[in-house]
């Protein structure tokens, strides 16, 4: 590992309003919903420290940074010092690193938002920095929707022409991920930036200032997935994902009966209990839950202290605490915490339902 790679710090963007994902994330921080049962956050933290970084800020807000801290620690289950960094509102990413400041000092570092996953380790892109001696560099990936992204013009060299976020008409497709590593000239640009017309100070208008005083700009587009996980399909998809390529049998920490039957990669977590059912990877089964007479298939999370009963499950992310029971056919679904789902026995055919603002009900 390069002297250079030990000295960079990392700056984790965990504050902000979790507004996207409701409701689910009305009383939650967005970057603790969580894929494959292990929160966003975990999967930011393992790559940042996968990196060889050892020193990270993390940026939390008054709404959420207790919950953020209570499950992210002070880094040592990752081998890193984690420092929180309280920021008073959500004013904008580039207002989160001037926040961030006495934290960074003369340090490069690794500008990392919370809730941004993506299929690679950072490595290589740190390793760009340092060989072409950047100001920044960015990572860029084809999207279809680029105007809820920042977006970056190319020229054919691959050299950065023009950067503009969530604009209107969007004059490419490459949108800007949320992983950007920046020398100490960051600081500079951002001083010299005013807040956009959404009211923020954005971290895409200072490195549009870097370039055009002169800085140099390197971009990398990815050659592996990226999930921004700020919706239910994203979220689903990242799910999906995770546990198709990270995940791998594991279920001697629960306790599976001899009338069920396991194939693939399925994880069941500490304390689980699977009775009478089929389990189809790869899914995860978390801790202290407990499936009766049930099919859970590929590409599913149930989250801890779950029960499942009589249901047919399939591609779905179940959060901790919640019940599930009689339901003939369940997919492509997002449940929060400790609900309810239930086929009821009563005479006549009606759905009968407590739903929270914001949800969504297929039938
Ligand atoms: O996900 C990639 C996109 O992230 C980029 O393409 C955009 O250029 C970039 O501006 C950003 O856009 P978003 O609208 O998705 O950013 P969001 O407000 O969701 O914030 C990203 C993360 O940073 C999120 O975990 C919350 C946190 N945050 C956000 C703001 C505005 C803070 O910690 N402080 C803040 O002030």
């Amino acid at each position: 590992m390069s002297k250079g790679i030990v000295k960079m710090k990392a700056l984790v963007l965990s504050g902000g309003k979790g507004t996207r994902l409701r409701p689910l994330t009305y009383t939650g921080a967005k970057q603790l919903v969580p894929i494959a049962n292990r929160p966003i956050l975990a999967y930011v933290v393992d790559n940042i420290a996968r990196a060889g970084i050892k020193e990270i800020g993390m940026i939390i807000s008054p709404e959420t940074g207790g919950e953020v801290k209570a499950a992210m620690g002070d880094g040592s289950a990752w081998g890193v010092s984690i420092t929180y960094i309280p920021q008073d509102a959500p004013k904008g990413l580039a207002h989160a690193v001037i926040v961030a400041k006495d934290f960074l000092a003369d340090s490069p570092f690794v500008m990392y938002l919370g809730d941004n996953l993506i299929g690679c380790g950072i490595e290589k892109f740190i390793q760009t920095f340092h060989d072409t001696k950047s100001d920044a560099v960015i990572l860029l990936n084809p999207v279809d929707n680029p105007s809820s992204f920042g977006v970056a013009v190319i020229d054919a060299k691959g050299k950065i022409v023009n950067l503009e976020e969530k604009p209107k008409e969007p004059k490419s497709n490459l949108a800007l991920v949320g992983v950007y590593i920046f020398s100490t000239a960051i600081h500079r640009a951002i001083g010299e930036i005013k807040p956009s017309k959404r009211g923020e100070l954005e971290i895409t208008d200072a490195i549009q200032r870097l370039i055009n005083t002169g800085g140099s700009v390197h971009s990398h587009i990815l050659d592996t997935w990226w999930l921004d996980t700020g919706k239910k399909d994203d979220l689903l998809a990242a799910n999906t994902i995770v546990l198709d390529e990270w995940f791998k049998k594991n279920i001697a920490a629960g306790t599976v009966d001899s009338a069920s039957q396991v194939t693939g990669r399925v994880t069941v977590e500490k304390g689980a209990v699977i009775k009478n059912s089929t389990l189809r990877g790869p899914i995860v089964i978390g801790e202290g839950t407990i499936i009766e007479d049930s099919f859970i298939g590929p590409f599913t999370s149930i989250g801890a202290n779950s029960r499942v009963k009589k249901s047919n499950i399939e591609h779905c992310v179940i959060l901790a605490g919640t019940e599930v029971s009689h339901i003939e056919r369940l997919e492509d679904s997002l449940i929060g915490r400790n609900a309810r789902v239930s086929k009821c026995h009563h005479k006549h055919e009606a759905l009968r339902l407590m739903i929270g603002d914001d949800s969504v009900v297929e039938v």
